[in-house]
């Protein structure tokens, strides 16, 4: 069963999954989200205060706008005492990883993100070239990268090798061991196209522990995209087989059908912490309303009601039977409180389902106390209207009042 304590977990450092939070980024890549420089520096900020351990804030060779914004984001956030590590992606090109070195090297704690295609599918439409090739070219560009952050703290380099769920796990052991001696320390693993099944992409993160040799070199991280609804689910997948970081975004936004959200990453690993072996994370997770809604505004993605954790119904109890439940005792129907995410309570809408228990409940919150018969009489008038009107709010229950004559 849940736990009802809002104090912050502390697992051991084994045990720690670092999140990577990658809305500025695949985030902004979702058809119509696109964010002022002065959008993403409130959205940066906004992360910081939720303590994510990783912050992708662009992709600086893709525009001179885009790299001023990662730039800036890593002067003013990342230069802050404990602020996130602050990231740009490039692909593995020496210009690409020039502009991102140049935009991120100023963060106290900086990361190279550099990336290409393993599947053979992207390796033959996309790149024409081989197998051996693409290898070469991977552990080159990681070598390239990580020259540059020689001498400058812990800045440390992460690789990708996108479309890894559609790569043949042979020759993704391969890449990886060759990047990991080149010297990434973060490997990626990213579900490009959201096709893998959560068991399927478990076994494929259980495989790299058990197959690359100098994998105790590295942290394995998953990018799992949601074109299935499996995002979630795969991330969780990974980490229960052996990866440290989750790279997500707020509210799930990022290209076609978005990222694993953070907000359900986090608080599946909070509620079911002991099931899923322990995992824990930093995030401050009553930042996460605030937070969900400044992107939905920002970015104009507009969240879905029933969205987890986020959604304007996620705490709303509708029906009779559940709200009655839910006043008899919390546990009931809800497995965690709003107020781990910043909520100020649940909600029981009334309308036509509502049952005799939360129409009374509501009327004592408006200092009414009606005997039995009265709320015999209350509640023939309240089912009536609800008849008619969907949702009964609080100035309908008084005209209600005055209209029974309590
Ligand atoms: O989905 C993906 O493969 C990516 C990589 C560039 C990390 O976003
Ligand atoms: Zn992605």
């Amino acid at each position: 069963m849940a736990s009802t304590s809002t104090h912050h977990f502390q697992g051991t450092p084994d045990n720690q999954v670092q999140i990577f939070d990658t809305t500025l980024r695949d985030g902004e890549q979702s058809a119509g989200a696109s964010l002022k420089p002065s959008e993403k520096i409130l959205i940066a900020r906004q992360l910081a205060l939720l303590n994510v351990d990783v912050m992708e804030a662009g992709f600086p060779a893709s525009s001179a706008g885009d790299f001023d914004s990662v730039q800036q984001i890593a002067r003013e956030v990342g230069g802050q005492d404990n602020a996130p590590r602050i990231t740009g992606l490039c692909r593995t090109i020496e210009r690409d990883i020039d502009a991102a070195w140049d935009a991120v090297k100023v963060a106290k704690k900086a990361r190279i993100h550099t990336f290409v295609a393993t599947s053979d599918i992207h390796i033959a439409a996309k790149f024409k070239k081989t197998r051996d090739e693409v290898l070469t070219l991977a552990r080159d560009m990681v070598a390239y990268a990580k020259a540059k952050t020689v001498g400058h703290g812990d800045a440390d380099i992460e690789f990708s090798a996108e479309d890894a769920g559609r790569t043949d796990p042979y020759y993704l052991y391969k890449v990886l061991e060759a990047v990991i001696d080149a010297g990434a320390r973060v490997v990626n693993i990213p579900d490009t196209v959201g096709y893998t099944i959560p068991d399927e992409f478990g076994r494929l993160i259980k495989g790299i522990v058990n197959n690359v040799p100098n994998i105790d070199q590295a942290i394995i991280s998953t990018h799992c995209h949601n074109d299935l609804g499996l995002a979630t689910a795969n991330s969780l997948a990974g980490a229960q087989n052996g990866a440290r970081q989750i790279e997500c975004t707020i509210n799930g936004i990022g290209e076609r059908a978005g990222n694993a959200a953070m907000e359900e990453v986090v608080m599946a690993m909070k509620v079911r912490r002991e099931y899923l072996g322990n995992l824990w994370t930093q995030i401050h997770t009553e930042a996460f309303y605030e937070t969900s809604q400044m992107v939905s505004d920002l970015t104009s993605m507009t969240v879905q009601h029933n969205k987890a954790v986020v959604g304007s119904n996620a705490f709303a109890h509708e029906s009779g039977i559940h709200q009655d439940g839910f006043l008899k005792g919390r546990d009931t129907y809800e497995i965690m409180k709003p107020e781990w995410i910043g909520l100020n309570g649940s909600k029981l809408p009334l309308g036509p389902r509502s049952g005799r228990a939360a129409v009374r409940s509501r009327l004592l919150q408006l200092g009414v106390t009606p005997n039995d018969d009265g709320m015999v009489a209350f509640f023939e008038a309240f089912k009536t209207l609800a008849d008619h009107q969907k949702r009964i709010e609080d100035e309908d229950l008084k005209k209600l009042l005055v209209q029974v004559g309590l």
